[in-house]
């Protein structure tokens, strides 16, 4: 392939990536796009409270709690021999969600009040386009409610900056927002009507979703940037977007998939993408649950395979935790390991930590460096620096979790957990071969 072709084919590959990402503005979006993919290619569903009867040759999804997802490909080979060849990642992004009694009024202004879901970086999210979406539950005839997507695609909400002129010393000492009193976003204005005691945002939910307001029991709403996916650079050989952090990996992992199917590989390959990362993957769905070990098990034993060859099964796989990683951004030389610095567009990154704050080790690291070498893909090596604690992410659970050798591993990118990311184009295509790869390669 010459430079040219390679060019373009990771353009495409890029604003692929960008499309998905616009298309999945929450967890549960991320979901739904990734189960359209599946759908279209032929994977069956399977649901936990059923009975699995497995074959080989086949492929399958499984979804717990609307936004995380589990789908894998049996290959003909024997699983106890080979094992799964699994990558994870997550479906989640840091930002804000809707409380439950939203509407705030003070005076005149209609605000909504938000927590902040994980660590983003409060600053970037002001004067965007903001919107909202996530999932509502509805009151039905029985217990279990009728949950509905939410996804506002126009500008619905905002949280503008103080004008300098009040916030003299915001260049020099940094904006800093309270999470209690300055994050409620401005979303109306009542001007000067008499007080109404009708919840404005319960009316427009419930118009939005064509139902009546008294009807919606609960919500999950996660706040989001309206702004699509952009191409940028002297080459346009960089992307921006929101949730680039972790919606690459799953983008990679997904199209890893399909290329294994569309090869008949004869390995067995699992894709395992879990909510709740960013808050500590402590739930009913996330890294550090029960859903990867269920969906495991209940494959390997619906094939007709006892305790014994499940646990050779597991001993055989191997895990790519795939999140991404610091790119070097040089106005901030302080802020790096200088012996370990990754810069974009240098291709994957594995993420090496003495504590274990990443589970790759020598054996696992090396396993990821043979997919590079094989897909012809430069590779890096990401150390955080010693003094500076360092952040993690499911390896090390899912490693210990379920006994699997792991290696972490991630594109470069910058300014991980803004509402607007940016990453390199050529690294999102040497990602997808090096995946490709080790869904193929022989152990
Ligand atoms: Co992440």
């Amino acid at each position: 392939m010459t430079l040219e072709t390679a060019n373009t084919t990771a353009q495409t590959h890029a604003q692929s990536l960008l499309d998905f990402i616009d298309a999945s503005p929450s967890p549960w979006h991320a979901v739904d796009s990734i189960q359209e993919h599946l759908d279209e290619a032929g994977f069956f569903q399977l649901y936990e409270r059923e009975n699995w009867k497995l074959k080989r040759g086949k492929c399958y999804y499984v979804i717990r709690d609307d936004s995380s997802i589990i789908f894998f490909r049996l290959g003909q080979q024997l699983l106890q021999q080979t094992g799964f060849r699994i990558i994870g990642a997550h479906t989640d992004s840091p930002g804000f969600r809707i409380k439950p009694n939203a509407v705030i009024r003070k005076q005149e202004t209609l605000m909504l009040g938000v927590e902040v879901y994980g660590g983003p970086i409060l600053a970037t999210f002001t004067d965007r386009d903001l919107s909202l979406a996530g999932r509502v539950s509805l009151r039905s005839n029985r217990l279990l409610p009728e949950i509905k997507r939410v996804h506002f695609s126009q500008p619905l909400v905002r949280l503008p900056n103080l004008a300098i002129h009040m916030n003299r010393n915001v260049n020099t000492d940094g904006l800093k927002l309270n999470k209690q009193t300055e994050l409620p976003l401005l979303f109306s204005v009542n001007g000067g009507q008499p007080e109404s005691t009708v919840d404005q945002f319960k009316v427009l939910l419930a118009e939005h979703v064509e139902c009546q307001a008294d009807d919606i029991l609960s919500w999950e709403l996660a706040v989001y940037d309206t702004q699509p996916g952009s191409f940028w650079g002297a080459h346009s050989e960089f992307i921006a977007n929101s949730q680039l952090d972790n919606l690459a990996s799953c983008h990679a992992g997904l199209s890893a998939m399909l290329s294994a199917q569309s090869q008949q590989s004869d390995f067995s390959q699992v894709c395992a993408f879990f909510d709740h990362e960013e808050i500590g993957s402590e739930s009913v769905k996330g890294g550090n649950s029960s859903f990867l070990a269920d969906v495991l098990s209940r494959s390997v034993m619906s094939l007709g395979l006892d305790q014994q060859q499940y646990q050779q099964t597991l001993a055989n796989s191997l895990l790519i935790s795939a999140d991404m990683a610091h790119a070097w951004q040089p106005s901030f030389p302080s802020a790096y390991e200088p012996d370990h610095h990754v810069l974009v567009n240098s291709g994957p990154v594995i993420k090496v930590n003495a504590n274990h704050r990443y589970a790759s080790n020598a054996f696992t690291e090396a396993v990821f460096i043979r997919c590079c070498e094989q897909a012809g893909v430069p590779w890096q090596r990401y150390v955080h620096r010693t003094d500076i604690p360092c952040g993690s992410t499911i390896g090390p659970m899912s490693a210990a979790r379920l006994g699997l050798q792991t290696v972490d591993v991630g594109n470069p990118m910058w300014a991980m957990h803004s509402a607007r990311e940016s990453a390199g184009v050529l690294d999102h295509h040497y990602l997808m071969n090096a995946f490709e790869v080790f869904f193929s390669i022989k152990h």
